[in-house]
């Protein structure tokens, strides 16, 4: 049995220029790992097979990415050996092999799709992806004949001054007929600048056999590598405006989208208001009608139908607020249930919690959830009213509709509709602030005399 499709993806050199103990591919955009972003473009192909091509910190990048085969290089003698051994190890021929580079994460697959269409119809043996960059620096250029078919691959290190003027760019990837492929790469040879096998030049070994192989077109932005920090904070930048720009598409308002920071699984319904500065982390779905105010910081969070957030609001994972909730002003909440209608507008931290409808929560509440070794979780009940500066002190439940006083340490469940007080009571001293302003200032006069 043949295959119709083989992917692999190049990723067996580390990324010395991240200088980081974690592999390249895995810094995360959005809150994704790199290459997560591109197997799942691959995936929309449905390929018969993928391969990653591993070395450097290969049990990083094999726990990372369990959805794929695996390829090991042992030693990186180049683009073309890493493509050997990948063909090598594949279980069954393909009919198209596609080739990708793991730090180029955001190649649509339409574009890939491309790649193959173009090989097939101009009955090409491979089609190499070119781009045209502002700044062409070191990439290797794509020399046409006549026909406007591809001639060969100049590395930058190889070019001559005059093919370094070529505008046309290498993006490395390419899509080759898959029965040729294993013959194009044994006559590899690493005579070059670099010592290396260059995939690049089955290019003119394809030539020599009297083969055809044709150019596919894409824009710069859509074959960007990552190679160092500041290249991943401009793959960054490019992925959230994209995102910006889908999430208004989608019916979301932002009064500043520049400021508002999404991660790739966003989910937010139409109807939802953003404002300024407000940092979205991974896994956070917001309903239709929430308002999330500015500065708020959310991950691990549903919340639910014309919630009100923020500003300045901490949302941490595990929270999930009903329709209808609150959560202002320096609230931080953690594996919080809050049932509908109920409002934690202050200062507050609520984690471990279950609450139910219409809690009110006042201002400076704090749910003494942890005692250095273990979490226990706070129950407040359906209507319970929690005076401002309570401590609850978790295990414990508010019954529902209870009352608890300001400033009181709960540490006993509250039975249902009571009121529950921990607090010295009340005295007072009758004219005492009169007689003691009386003594302080005559003090203060004697100690002026001498
Ligand atoms: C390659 C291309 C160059 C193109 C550029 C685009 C070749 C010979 N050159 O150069 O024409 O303009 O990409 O970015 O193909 N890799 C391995 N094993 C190896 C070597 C590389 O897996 O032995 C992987 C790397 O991890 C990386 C990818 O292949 O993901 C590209 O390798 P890199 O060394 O960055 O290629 P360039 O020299 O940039
Ligand atoms: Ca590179």
């Amino acid at each position: 049995m043949s295959h119709q499709l083989s992917v692999i993806i190049l990723a067996a050199g580390k990324g010395t220029r991240m200088k980081s103990d974690l592999h390249k591919v895995l810094h995360p955009i959005a809150g994704k790992p790199m290459i997560h972003h591109l197997v799942e473009a691959v995936q929309d192909l449905a390929p018969d097979e993928i391969t990653l091509v591993v070395g450097a910190l290969k049990e990083q990048v094999m726990e990372a990415v369990p959805m794929v085969a695996y390829a090991e290089q042992k030693e990186q003698l180049g683009t073309g050996h890493a493509v050997k051994i990948a063909t090598d190890s594949f279980k069954n021929q393909a009919a198209d092999v596609l080739i990708l580079y793991g730090d180029v994460p955001f190649i649509p697959a339409s574009i890939m799709q491309d790649m193959l269409d173009s090989r097939k119809q101009s009955g090409a043996v491979a089609s190499v992806l070119g781009f045209t960059p502002k700044d062409a620096a070191r990439y290797g250029r794509l020399k046409l004949d006549a026909e406007g078919g591809l001639e060969s691959i100049v590395e930058y290190k190889d070019a001559s001054e005059a093919e370094r003027n070529i505008p046309l760019c290498n993006s490395g990837m390419m899509a080759v007929d898959g029965t040729l492929l294993p013959t194009l790469l044994s006559k590899l040879s690493n005579d070059n600048a670099s010592g290396e096998y260059y995939l690049t030049d089955i290019v003119e070994i394809g030539r020599k056999m009297g083969k055809k192989i044709s150019v596919t077109h894409a824009c710069e932005e859509d074959v960007m590598g990552v190679n160092s920090r500041s290249d991943l904070a401009q793959a960054e930048a490019i992925f959230q405006t994209k995102m910006r720009t889908k999430m208004m598409d989608n019916g979301i308002t932002m009064i500043d989208p520049n400021s508002v920071y999404f991660s790739a699984d966003t989910v937010i319904d139409p109807d939802v208001v953003i404002e300024p500065n407000v940092f979205i982390g991974p896994q956070v779905k917001i309903m239709k009608g929430a308002v999330i105010k500015a500065f708020s910081h959310l991950e691990g969070a549903v919340i639910g139908k014309r919630a009100q957030i923020g500003p300045y609001a901490r949302l941490r994972p595990g929270t999930k607020l009903h329709e209808d909730t609150k959560v202002g002003n320096f609230v931080e909440t953690k594996k919080a249930i809050v049932g509908p209608g109920s409002k934690i507008n202050h200062l507050s931290y609520v984690g471990d919690s279950l609450l139910g409808k219409k809690v009110n929560v006042g201002a400076g509440t704090i749910t003494c959830n942890y005692d250095g070794y273990n979490k226990s979780v706070t129950e407040m009940g359906d209507g319970s009213f929690i005076g401002s500066n309570t401590s609850l002190v978790a295990p414990v439940k508010v019954g529902e509709g209870a009352i608890v006083a300001a400033g009181s340490t709960i540490t006993k469940d509250v039975t249902e509709n009571s009121l529950a007080s921990e607090r010295a009571k009340q005295t007072e001293i009758s004219g005492f602030a009169t007689k003691f302003r009386a003594r302080a200032l005559a003090k203060k006069e004697k100690m002026k005399k001498g």
